[in-house]
């Protein structure tokens, strides 16, 4: 398991910089003037960091950051100088700490935000950098370069430090959420198989989740033939696992996430071609996002009743693995052709959907799923692509989407695409051919929307994992949506 830095908070004012070890981290305004801690490092350095801010390539915006390597006359074994810009508000905060982290080298931090920004920026721009020092080791035996290790400690420096302790709470349980979704999504599948999923969420029971576990034979008899057809070539058991955690009010009417949770996917009979194959170890990322996001609300102990729902299924070819032609019937009765058994994760929805629906009867549902390459062609890995039957909700969404700068763009739904999906023999098909291939597979999953339950659908294909390093995220696992959604449970159930 990855873990956020551990962080300390103390007062900068008791503190004699010149002393501090490792790396320190001080801030210019927008205007290029050395806050406090800033000048008092200029002195003690000899005018380093003066001339570092009068110096034209010194851009004073959010984000820049320079660094002095082995200042004399400082403990120090670097001093970062970094910008938040004019004005700063939390994009500028995040972009900020986040490439702060980037620009560290190994050792120890202090961070110095006396009189740089508000507690609740300077909260914002040490999560960031915590969330972007995110190193995926599990599987690493040796430490390729030697020496001392990576960083281990932040110390936060604040006129204030219990202050900025008590506004940084909420965004340590963020980022052990973010970290979680993360370590899940970077696993392989011959580790993170369906039972080993299931437990970790299980043990989210000791933050005070319910947590309920529902196996083959369960599924079988709720008929969720759907999911169970999905894993049917796969010697992992396909599971559906239901997450509550009712921190708010009796009365609160639940909101609902539901997420696709394919371990591997291979395709199925319908395989897929070699090159790449090997991302779909994070074709769970969906339901990595809920237990991201439950783990989130369990630790800040979130005053807001959220049901999380995750389908856990492998998608493999085998003898008894579904074919192509294969009509199955869905849990709420509609019968499935499948035309292609690679439109799994819609299989896996639609029965996790109708039960979340069936049972809870929440006030509103969010999907999350790693669903198309289709949204990739569209969207790129810059945006998620997100649906919805209902414009209030869909709004909400995007203004906490946008706040946390968890970027998404809306797609269209109607007839016409779901009109793609009729089939000769079922219901309805699985697959509607290569148009608007998103689109289709939105409006497949809206058709086990009953009437008037508000309902987002996102599909994360692009966002989950990165081949490029972010803001806030080195290549690999994101945990994209995590801190909307957390966001969005403020606004909309804690508000
Ligand atoms: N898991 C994939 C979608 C995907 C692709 C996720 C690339 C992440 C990166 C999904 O199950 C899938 O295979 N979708 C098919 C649907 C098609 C067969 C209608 C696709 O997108 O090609
Ligand atoms: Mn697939
Ligand atoms: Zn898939």
């Amino acid at each position: 398991m990855t873990t956020p830095a551990p962080i300390d908070f103390q007062s900068e004012k008791t503190r004699d910089l010149a002393t501090v070890e490792g790396t320190l981290v001080v801030f210019a305004d927008g205007d290029g003037k050395l806050g406090s801690a800033a000048a008092a490092i200029d002195a003690a350095s000899g005018g380093a960091l003066g001339r570092a801010v009068a110096d034209q390539e010194f851009k004073t915006k959010a984000g820049t950051v320079r660094g002095l390597r082995y200042p004399s006359g400082l403990a120090a074994k670097s001093v970062l100088l970094a910008c938040l810009g004019k004005a700063p508000d939390r994009a500028a905060a995040r972009k900020t700490g986040g490439a702060i982290a980037k620009a560290l080298g190994k050792g120890n931090v202090t961070i110095c935000t006396a009189g740089a920004a508000s507690d609740e920026l300077a909260a914002e721009l040490i999560w960031a950098a915590a969330l972007r020092l995110y190193d995926f080791r599990d599987y690493k035996t040796v430490d390729e370069e030697n020496g001392e290790p990576d960083v281990q400690a932040i110390t936060a420096l604040a006129d204030q430090p219990a202050a900025l302790r008590k506004a940084f709470a909420p965004f340590a349980a963020l980022a052990e959420g973010v970290f979680f979704t993360r370590d899940l999504v970077n696993e392989p599948a011959n580790r993170l198989t369906t039972d080993e999923f299931s437990t970790r969420l299980a043990a989210l029971a000791k933050l005070g989740v319910d947590v309920e576990i529902l196996g083959e034979k369960a599924l079988a008899k709720l008929g969720a033939r759907s999911l169970l057809a999905v894993g049917q070539g796969s010697p992992s058991e396909t599971k559906m696992v239901v997450m509550k955690w009712m921190g708010g009010k009796k009365k609160q009417v639940p909101l609902a996430l539901v997420g696709k949770g394919v371990v591997f996917d291979t395709g199925g009979i319908s395989i897929k071609p070699a090159g790449g194959m090997e991302e779909m170890t994070m074709d769970m990322g969906g339901a990595g996002v809920v237990a991201g996001v439950m783990r989130t609300l369990a630790l800040r102990k979130a005053k807001a009743n959220v049901i999380g729902v995750v389908g856990l299924v492998e998608n493999m070819p085998d003898g008894l693995a579904q074919r192509p032609g294969d009509i199955v019937k869905s849990m709420k009765g509609d019968t499935i052709e499948v035309i292609n058994t690679d439109a799994e994760g819609r299989m896996v929805l639609c029965d996790a959907l109708w039960y979340t629906q069936k049972t809870f009867k929440p006030q509103a549902v969010i999907d999350l799923a790693t669903l198309t390459g289709a949204i990739i062609i569209a969207l790129g890995h810059h945006q998620a692509g997100y649906f919805s039957n209902d414009d209030a909700f869909a709004a909400e969404f995007a203004a906490a989407a946008a706040s946390v700068g968890d970027d998404a763009w809306r797609m269209p739904l109607g007839k016409p695409y779901a009109d793609q999906l009729k089939s000769r023999l079922a219901d309805l098909k699985n697959t509607g051919g290569r148009p608007a291939g998103s689109v289709t597979a939105a409006e497949f999953l809206h058709r086990f929307i009953e009437d008037g339950t508000p309902w987002i659908h996102i599909d994360i294909a692009g966002v989950a994992l990165v081949n490029a390093g972010t803001d806030l995220a080195p290549k690999g696992a994101t945990g994209w949506g995590v801190a909307a959604l957390d966001e969005l449970i403020r606004t909309k159930l804690e508000g």
